[in-house]
């Protein structure tokens, strides 16, 4: 098979095909993002099942069984949510050493590493006598996040034929929301085996781990990353080896010129403080503040914990994660269908009023309807999981695939890395804020939770409808001229920067 990529006019187009290597180098890296969403599914269940709480945190199991004494509060344990959260924690240190290793020694090693982390991280928390021994386990499973989360988007982006870039990109969030399911399920099937069901459901992140290891072996290095490391050579077979055409010459001369214009910023952090990259740099960051404060992740991590408190028995409640985990991964082929199509800001607005009236509805019925003991009506219960699920769906097509997509797109090479990388670490703090503070929030606040992601979300919208520009069809090194440069706001860091280096030629 093999697909010739067209121009869609926008930038150079050089001639590639879509070959079957790049296609399988592309599905074994994608495998990082499947295990970024084992990890994010895999807890919500594992934390919900009675072997695991016993084991471990025997004071919630206490509470948990003088049921429906306080919906809101029993699963309330720090400890608990630490168990969640300190994978996330660890995946922030992660990806900025990740970073340096994917400039040092390549995309190639740093998966390598991730799949290591992740195989020994699996093995300590599925093998856990102890809390101690569990959280060591989450803390190496979140250094494979870190690291895989950094390398994956980028070599994705790096092997993909330009043309085919965007598409390719929004694989990773489709693998992630597809780990998530497979978590689900895994969650919904070990949940009634007893008294390991909790060993197998977090040791099945093992198999993704061992795929992405041996699959490493076979897949190559980008040629962007050879070229910058001076492997010239190698950088053009390789090129020419995932590209399926002889005639490489104009693009690899365009890598040379853009590794040569890269390799002249020495400090890419220090690049990153300027006015100029001040735009990539705060709508990167805070992207990921607001697709966290959306409130997914209160969904994702915890939500047969969140329908359990809503009155579903045990597995009713699994059985809706599982609902909710399909269809935020059919929602997300609904994004890849847009994204290039009506663009950016489109979904990132309307999804924006779609979410917020799903999380003011739940909010409303909670409020109204569920005391602090007792459960909701079966009616009203329903009603609740079909607006999480509309939620989700809001969600998975905007700011899911566009909190990864926008900071890999906006950066110039010279700082697309290490922006990247802050960009990555943003949003693992914040994942790690919500992971930590969700199921107190939930206790403190009760059905208020829901108002709470509600006035986010009015924020976020806002900020995208006058801070966001369209990128979409934009060639990504024309960013500062085309989107930069005319923006209403952003532009006065442009100009500063065009005054500054006049300045710096004058002198
Ligand atoms: C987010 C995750 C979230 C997932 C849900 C990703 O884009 O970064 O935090 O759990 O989407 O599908």
């Amino acid at each position: 098979m093999a697909v010739v990529v067209s121009s869609n006019g926008n930038g150079p187009a050089f001639e590639a095909k879509m070959t079957i290597y790049v296609f399988v180098c592309v599905m074994i890296a994608a495998v990082g993002g499947l295990i970024f969403g084992y990890d994010i599914g895999i807890s919500g269940g594992v934390t919900a099942m009675d072997d695991f709480l016993k084991k471990f945190f025997p004071a919630v199991w206490e509470r948990k069984q003088h049921a429906h004494e306080n919906n809101y509060c029993k699963y309330d344990n720090q400890n608990l949510q630490l168990f969640t959260s300190s994978l996330y924690l660890a995946a922030l240190v992660g990806s900025f050493l990740a970073s340096a290793v994917c400039s040092k020694l390549g995309r190639k090693p740093t998966m390598q590493f991730a799949s290591v982390f992740f195989l020994i991280g699996v093995g300590l928390a599925a093998g856990a006598v102890n809390i101690v021994m569990l959280i060591i386990g989450r803390i190496l499973l979140g250094f494979g996040v870190g690291f895989g989360n950094q390398a994956v988007p980028l070599f994705l982006s790096e092997i993909a034929p330009a043309q085919l870039r965007g598409g390719l990109n929004i694989v990773f969030q489709l693998m992630v929301t597809i780990g998530i399911l497979i978590a689900n399920l895994v969650n919904y099937f070990t949940a009634t085996v007893h008294p390991n069901g909790w060993r197998m459901a977090l040791g099945g992140a093992g198999i993704p781990a061992v795929i992405l290891l041996f699959g490493s072996l076979i897949i190559c290095e980008t040629p962007t990353s050879l070229i910058e490391r001076n492997k010239n050579e190698e950088g053009k077979e390789t090129l020419r080896k995932i590209r399926g055409v002889e005639d490489i010459n104009e693009e690899y001369e365009s890598i040379v010129h853009a590794c040569e214009i890269a390799s002249q910023v020495k400090d890419p952090y220090r690049k990153l403080l300027k006015p100029a990259s001040r735009p990539p740099l705060i709508i990167g960051m805070l992207l990921q503040l607001f697709q966290q404060f959306s409130g997914i992740n209160a969904i994702m991590f915890y939500a047969p914990v969140l329908f359990q408190t809503v009155g579903f028995g045990s597995n009713a409640a699994l059985l809706s994660a599982v609902i909710t985990g399909s269809i935020n991964v059919l929602s997300t082929f609904v994004g890849i269908y847009l994204v290039d199509r009506t663009g950016r800001r489109f979904l990132l607005l309307q999804s924006s009023v779609h979410m917020l009236i799903c999380q003011l509805i739940i909010g409303i019925i909670l409020a109204k309807d569920l005391e602090t003991t007792g459960t909701l009506g079966k009616a009203q219960a329903i009603v609740v999981v079909v607006f999480v699920c509309l939620y989700v769906m809001g969600f998975a097509w905007s700011w899911g695939p566009l909190g990864w997509l926008i900071p890999s797109e906006t950066f110039p090479l010279e700082t697309r890395s290490a922006g990247f990388a802050v960009a990555v670490s943003c949003n693992m703090f914040f994942t790690f804020v919500i992971a930590q503070a969700f199921l107190s929030m939930l206790c403190g606040m009760r059905s208020g939770i829901f108002f709470f992601f509600s006035a986010w979300i009015i924020v976020m919208g806002l900020f995208a409808m006058f801070f966001i520009p369209e990128t979409k069809g934009v060639a990504i090194d024309d960013v500062p001229e085309r989107v930069w440069k005319p923006h209403w706001f952003w532009k006065r860091y442009m100009l500063a920067e065009d005054d500054h280096q006049d300045v710096e030629k004058r002198t």
